[in-house]
């Protein structure tokens, strides 16, 4: 039985990753980017796997319809949601076409092709879909001097999380796996194309978190942290967000109330 996948921003770093793997697994690929060479070239150097190339701007509705249209056409196996940009900035300093750009490539995109892809899947009763966020998604409390700048992006991932979390409660017993990726910082283009030098940080590679992302799937992570040793920090965080969702009631909490 042959096995699918789809990659976003599959050009370079974790998405190129993936792809690699998933084509030593055995995996026909369709591969997504805006750069049509890096993806021809990697077609090119990957003459034993069938490989389909899309180059499409996901920050555009043309974009995301295109590859929309193929993840609901085609019987995905595996969708990886991985293109990003980072666009780190005080939101107020943000351009609006900025902040534009990155709620398309990191929110409606992965929307949207999730939304497509998951019908197929549940009525082959089997796929994977894996959101790629990252632990800036659980930053959200951080003081400013420790996270600042980048509003927009955090939120994003946040949304990411937020998703997959639901999405794979919502897919229980279909046999379709939801993950939501979150490594720390890795070594891939990323910051660099925002003018960033990250390269004296100790970085995780892009191949160790595709070993987690696939890896996580088998262990049944809905949140896959590929830098967290210690998983009973994760699960504090969840039993911690769920304590507060059911500590809530319809009367107005005392303090909120005038004297
Ligand atoms: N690197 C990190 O430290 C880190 C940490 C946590 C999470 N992440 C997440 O990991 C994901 C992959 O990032 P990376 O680190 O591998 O960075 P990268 O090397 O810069 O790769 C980003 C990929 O996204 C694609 N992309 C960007 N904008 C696109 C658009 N408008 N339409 C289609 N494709 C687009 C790029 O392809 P084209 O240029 O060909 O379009 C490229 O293949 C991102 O979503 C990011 O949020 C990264």
């Amino acid at each position: 039985m042959s096995k699918l996948a789809l990659v976003t921003g599959a050009t370079s770093g974790i998405g190129k990753a993936f792809a690699e793997r998933l084509a030593a697994d055995g995996y026909d690929l369709i591969i997504v980017g805006r750069n049509r060479e890096r993806l021809e070239e990697f077609a090119a150097d990957h003459t034993g796997t069938k490989v389909r190339t899309v180059v499409a701007d996901l920050s555009t509705d043309d974009g995301v319809d295109t590859v929309a249209e193929i993840c609901a056409d085609e019987p995905l196996t595996m969708l990886v949601n991985n293109a990003g940009v980072a666009h780190y900035m005080p939101l107020a300093e943000l351009p609006a076409h900025k902040a534009r750009e990155l709620v398309h490539v990191k929110v409606v995109a992965p929307t949207m092709l999730t939304r497509a892809a998951v019908a197929g899947m549940q009525e082959r009763g089997e796929g994977a879909i894996v959101n790629v966020a990252g632990m800036i998604a659980f930053s959200g409390p951080a003081e400013k001097s420790v996270m600042p700048r980048r509003a927009v992006y955090a939120g994003s991932l946040a949304h990411l999380v937020a998703m997959s979390q639901t999405l794979s409660a919502e897919l229980e017993d279909t046999g379709v796996q939801v993950q939501v990726l979150c490594p720390g910082v890795v070594a891939t283009e990323f910051h660099a194309r925002q003018g960033l030098d990250m390269s004296v940080m100790p970085r995780m590679s892009a191949e160790d978190v595709v070993t987690a992302g696939l890896r996580g799937l088998e262990l049944g992570e809905v949140v896959c942290a590929p830098g967290v040793e210690d998983t009973a920090l994760l699960d504090a965080v969840f039993r911690a967000d769920l304590d507060a969702f059911g500590g809530q009631s319809p009367e107005l909490a005392s303090r909120y109330r005038s004297n």
